[in-house]
């Protein structure tokens, strides 16, 4: 078990796109994942996602909790591709572990299909809808290496957490 460090905006990594994985399958590639999926169990559920250049690794794996028949389970994804499926957007709340403590309003598409390789070297391909499709594409951005600040059309939603519970709409 290993906790990682989580980088923070202002990190070169974060602005870089991640390397593909070779072999999904590989060693490396699991202990890399059972390791970020320590540092966001640790914690405690202030993140539904992590994308490897958070814990400072330049690679294209990301986990991120997914509801599926109202349960809630821990996908890996590595190498994902992200198809957009709708024109229909909506906005909302977005937080990252990267930028603590801040929270923004981002538009996002509402429909996405997402394919890529679990830790098995299986081809997953899956629909999300919501919440869902809006936390997929937040952790494939950390890829692209944009963070959710960058997507974001209205700055003047971008706000300190601990001040928006005092003045809540
Ligand atoms: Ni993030």
């Amino acid at each position: 078990m290993a906790i990682l460090k989580i980088a923070k905006m202002g990190h070169p990594l974060l602005l870089q796109k991640a390397k593909e994985v070779d072999d999904p399958t590989s060693p490396q590639i699991k202990q890399l994942v059972n390791d970020m999926l320590d540092t966001l169990n640790d914690l405690g559920g202030s993140g539904v996602g992590l994308a490897a250049p958070q814990v400072h690794i330049s690679l294209q794996v990301v986990i991120f909790e997914a509801v599926n028949e109202k349960k809630t389970s821990l996908i890996t994804l590595i190498n994902p591709k992200i198809k957009i499926l709708t024109k229909e957007t909506s906005i909302d709340w977005e937080g990252c572990l990267s930028v603590p403590g801040l929270r923004g309003k981002v538009s996002r598409p509402n429909k996405i299909k997402y394919t890529g390789f679990n830790l098995e070297g299986k081809k997953i391909s899956t629909i999300a809808e919501g919440f869902d499709a809006r936390v997929v594409q937040h952790e494939c951005d950390h890829l692209f290496g944009i963070l959710y600040p960058q997507r974001m059309e209205d700055l003047s939603s971008l706000q300190f957490v601990s001040e928006a519970r005092h003045w809540s709409e």
